[in-house]
C-alpha cells in the first residue's frame, strides 16, 4: 500500500457551543462543552486513517497531559506517529460553535517548535513515502525546507493545504503538485490575478480552489476547461470544523489510490459533506464504505 506522510500540527479543541457571542468585556453562559483532538495535521492523518489510507503524522507536543491524550488519540485511529517531544506546550484552539458556523482561536505551542535535530530525522525518512500533506499551523520555513528536499526525490507528490492562509515562497507554489485555497484565499497566498478564472489558468491542475457547500472548481488540462466538482447538498449541517481537513485528508487518499483528479475531488467533497454531520472535527470523518455508498446513490 502506498504511504503518505502528514506533517504538520495537533491540537487539542476546547469547543464551546453558544447562543450568544460576548461583546468585550461580558460574559455570557453558553449551550456546551467538549474537549477533542484537533489540528488541522492531525485531522488530516485521521480522515486518511479513517478511510483505510497508510499514514504516518510527523508532529510536535509538549510532554502535558493534552499531548500524551493526541498521542494516545492518534495511534487508537491506526496514526502511525513520529513526535518531536518539546519544551513547550502542546498546541490548544478555542473553538467557539454559534450558529452552525465557527470561529477558532490556536495557541501553537510545540507545534511551532520543529527543531532542528526533529527535522533531520523527518528529513532522513522522506524517501519512504510517496505522497505528502502540508498545511500551514508549522513555520513556513519548516515547510519550505521540507518540501524542497522531497522535490529532490524521484515519484513523490506535495500536496499544500495553505491554512491559515499566508503568503507562500516562490519555490511553494512551484514545487507543491496540489494547493487547495479557498475563493478568498487565492491573494492572501500570493497569486495576483483579476479573477479566480485566471489563477486556476495559470495553474492547470495545481491550484483546487474550494468554494465551500457548491464544491470545488479547477482549470482541467486535459478538456481545457475551468471544471466545477460540486459538494454535497442537503446535509443536516452540525459543525463545520474540520471539513476543509477531511477533503484534503480524503484527497491525499484518493490521489494516491491514483483517482483520476476529477474523482479525487468528486470523493473528498463527499467526505467533507459527510464530515459535517456530527460535533467536533474528527467526530463526523466517514470511513471508506460510508463514502462509496454515498458515491453510488
Ligand atoms: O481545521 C480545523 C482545526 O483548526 C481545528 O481542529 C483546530 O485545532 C484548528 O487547528
Amino acid at each position: 500500500m502506498k504511504k503518505i506522510a502528514v506533517i504538520g500540527s495537533a491540537n487539542t479543541d476546547l469547543v464551546f457551543t453558544t447562543n450568544i457571542i460576548p461583546k468585550m468585556g461580558e460574559t455570557v453562559s453558553g449551550e456546551r462543552f467538549e474537549m477533542n483532538t484537533g489540528g488541522k495535521g492531525a485531522n488530516q492523518a485521521v480522515a486518511i486513517a479513517r478511510l483505510g489510507g497508510n499514514v504516518t503524522f510527523f508532529g510536535s507536543l509538549g510532554g502535558d497531559l493534552f499531548g500524551e491524550k493526541i498521542k494516545q488519540e492518534l495511534k487508537n485511529e491506526n496514526v502511525t506517529i513520529c513526535i518531536h517531544d518539546s519544551q513547550m506546550h502542546s498546541g490548544v484552539a478555542q473553538v467557539n460553535l454559534y450558529d452552525h458556523d465557527n470561529s477558532i482561536i490556536v495557541i501553537p505551542g510545540a507545534n511551532a517548535d520543529f527543531e532542528e535535530r526533529f527535522l533531520e530525522e523527518v528529513e532522513a525518512r522522506l524517501d519512504e513515502f510517496d505522497f505528502f500533506v502540508f498545511q500551514l499551523e508549522i513555520d513556513i520555513n519548516v515547510v519550505d525546507r521540507l518540501v524542497k528536499k522531497i522535490k529532490m526525490l524521484p515519484n513523490k507528490r506535495i500536496l499544500l493545504n495553505p491554512a491559515p492562509a499566508q503568503r507562500l515562497t516562490k519555490s511553494l507554489l512551484e514545487n507543491s503538485d496540489y494547493i487547495t485555497p479557498n475563493e478568498f484565499e487565492i491573494e492572501q497566498i500570493g497569486i495576483d490575478a483579476d479573477s479566480t478564472e485566471a489563477a486556476l489558468r495559470r495553474y492547470p491542475g495545481k491550484l483546487l480552489v474550494t468554494l465551500g457547500a457548491k464544491g470545488v472548481t479547477y482549470f482541467d488540462q486535459q478538456q481545457q476547461v475551468v471544471t466545477l466538482v460540486p459538494g454535497l447538498t442537503q446535509l443536516n449541517v452540525q459543525d463545520t470544523t474540520g471539513a476543509g481537513d477531511t477533503f484534503t485528508g480524503a484527497l491525499s487518499y484518493a490521489l494516491v489510490n491514483e483517482y483520476s483528479l476529477k474523482d479525487a475531488i468528486r470523493f473528498a467533497n463527499v467526505a467533507a459533506g459527510l464530515s459535517i454531520t456530527k460535533v467536533g472535527a474528527q467526530a463526523g470523518m466517514p470511513r471508506l464504505k460510508d463514502v462509496e455508498g454515498m458515491l453510488q446513490r
